[in-house]
């Protein structure tokens, strides 16, 4: 992902995540939030990322939507150049967030760039904790699903993602040029042997 396009003004409250845990979780994407969902689709489209995903298709028939969300984790269901990943939302008082994809294997490409989380927190809930946040329990769920380490990257110029890797434990391997731009990318692998647990029950 290109330099991070994040709301840039300054909130002029820290909004305390930890304090709120009973009502924050990270899910697989659900009819529940279709509403909220929609709402942040059309915020990220508004600073022009997630383009992949068609506002007016996917409202029309959502049920459809999280149904290829779902395919996209299945290998059976992919042609052999896709690697499979599977999507979490992350929902604080019923209300979407953001995205974390869980990449199941790496090809050549995601193992230079991209590596095997990507995550993305909707414009206006930006720079609140709630990236950090994510990434965290992303790692649980990762630990869950039989990981032992993974691999993130993040553009060099990347402030907040290069902060929510190191702060989950991320260690540095290098930096690495990319065909075509003139952006380095940043590489880290995290031992999930080393994640605390999420607290039960959220
Ligand atoms: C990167 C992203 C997930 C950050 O989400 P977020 O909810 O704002 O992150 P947090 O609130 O947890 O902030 C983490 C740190 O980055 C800082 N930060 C956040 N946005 C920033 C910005 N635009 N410029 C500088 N610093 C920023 C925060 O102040 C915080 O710093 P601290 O550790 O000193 O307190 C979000 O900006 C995003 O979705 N960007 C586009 C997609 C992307 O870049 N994904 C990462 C792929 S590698």
């Amino acid at each position: 992902m290109s330099t991070q396009k994040c709301q840039q003004e300054t909130v002029s409250f820290r909004h305390d995540v930890w304090k709120k845990q009973p009502m924050i979780f990270l899910t697989e994407p659900d009819i529940k939030y279709q509403d909220s969902f929609l709402v942040g689709l059309r915020e990220f489209h508004q600073e022009g990322r997630m383009l992949q995903y068609d506002f007016q298709i996917i409202s029309e028939d959502f049920e459809r939507f999280l149904y290829h969300l779902k395919t996209q984790q299945d290998r059976t269901k992919l042609p052999p150049y896709i690697v499979p990943q599977s999507h979490f939302w992350l929902i604080d008082d019923n209300e979407f967030i953001g995205i974390l994809s869980l990449r199941r294997e790496l090809n050549d490409t995601f193992i230079r760039i991209g590596g095997h989380i990507g995550y993305q927190v909707r414009p206006s809930k930006c720079r609140r904790g709630y990236g950090k946040e994510l990434l965290r329990r992303g790692l649980q769920k990762a630990k869950e699903l039989g990981f032992t380490r993974v691999l993130l990257t993040c553009d060099e110029d990347n402030i907040a993602s290069k902060k929510i890797i190191e702060s989950n434990g991320g260690q540095f391997e290098n930096m690495i040029r990319v065909e075509g731009s003139p952006i380095k990318k940043l590489r880290y692998w995290i031992d999930l042997g080393d994640q605390p647990p999420v607290e039960k029950g959220h």
